[in-house]
């Protein structure tokens, strides 16, 4: 089955051909980060109107770089939510035109889901169970993923999630946006030994707003005292480290806990170098697999979406054309 993906939800539009899931023929992502750096955020009117712009042409590419018609796609596939509505709306109306045309199965695709389902791409040795560790701009979850269509969240986020820290402490150390990977590259020359704190929250959830308060605070601290004690670099390993120990601690924990052996990783705070190679010695020394999609796999892309869509429709998962955008939706 050749699925044709479509991704829409933030700031990247992308389409992607996959086939029976798992064979990437084409993955194509235009990024918009360059329209929103200077607002220091997603603008959601800017990317709607963006991505109405670039659909049709990323569409057209996704098709040619699979060496494929659109007559032979099988179903198409379309993340209909969590994300910015306006964004969300370009993606699946693209998608029900091009169902309706070609008589195809349209399947909405829960973003969040997409992202774990990262982990399929390109490999037939993963199946479910296993535990997710998804983290992305938007979303801190623990997941213990039963089966293609079933899941659990067994820890999410309090407050912020793991990239809204990263982006939130990024800006407060004067980093362009997207914070993440800024202060991924700012900690490579620092010494992570700021002793800033581990919220101690009982089960498996997670909490980093104090974290970030603690952040904001030393910078304070030392500007007050002359402003030569703001290196920027210790304190983004330092905060770094926080926040990948915390993410590695407990998925270890959960995922003992769950009695699985896998533990996957999903969401653009996967790419973060720190945390990949943190949870490859703490699965090392657990005596647990893991799994770490390609960094373009981590961030949004429409090669995730097509293999969610995949599994979806074998479950007999298919939509109408009645199908709505759920910005808000949650796992
Ligand atoms: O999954 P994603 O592309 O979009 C959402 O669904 O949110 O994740 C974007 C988030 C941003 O917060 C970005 O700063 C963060 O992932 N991110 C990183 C890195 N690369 C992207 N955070 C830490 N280290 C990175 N290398
Ligand atoms: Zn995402």
């Amino acid at each position: 089955m050749i699925v044709l993906g479509i991704e829409t939800s933030c700031d990247e539009t992308s389409a992607a051909v996959v086939r029976n899931g798992r064979e990437v023929l084409s993955n194509i992502i235009a990024s918009q980060v360059e329209l929103h750096a200077p607002f220091g955020g997603v603008v959601p009117e800017i990317a709607a109107r963006r991505h109405i712009e670039c659909i049709g042409f990323i569409v057209d590419e996704a098709l040619s770089h699979a060496g494929v018609a659109l007559a032979d796609i099988d179903a198409f596939a379309v993340a209909n939510g969590p994300g910015l509505a306006g964004a969300l709306l370009v993606g699946l109306n693209y998608a029900k035109g091009l169902a309706f045309v070609q008589k195809k199965p349209l399947v909405g695709v829960h973003h969040i889901e997409g992202h774990v389902c990262a982990n399929y791409l390109g490999r037939d040795d993963l199946e479910p169970p296993f535990l997710a560790v998804v983290v992305s701009g938007g979303h801190t979850l623990l997941l213990a993923v039963e089966g293609y269509d079933t899941y659990r969240v067994v820890g999410s986020t309090r407050d912020d999630a793991a990239g809204e820290a990263f982006d939130k402490v990024a800006r407060v150390l004067g980093l362009p946006y997207p914070g993440g990977p800024q202060i991924d590259l700012a900690a490579q020359g620092g010494e992570a030994a700021i002793p800033f704190p581990r919220a101690k929250i009982d089960g498996f959830d997670f909490s980093f707003s104090g974290l970030k308060t603690a952040v904001l605070q030393h910078i304070a601290r030392e500007e007050k005292n002359g402003g030569d004690g703001v290196n920027i670099p210790n304190i983004a390993a330092s905060f770094q480290k926080a926040v990948v120990d915390v993410l590695t601690e407990r998925a270890v924990s959960a995922c003992k806990h769950e009695g699985f052996d896998t533990i996957v990783l999903a969401g653009g705070v996967a790419c973060n170098s720190a945390l990949r190679r943190t949870i490859v010695a703490a699965c090392e020394q657990n005596d647990l697999r893991l799994f770490k999609p390609e960094p373009i796999y981590c961030t949004d892309n429409a090669a995730m979406i097509a293999c969610r869509g995949y599994y979806r429709l074998l479950a007999g998962g298919a939509d109408g054309l009645q199908l709505n955008a759920y910005p808000g939706r949650m796992c």
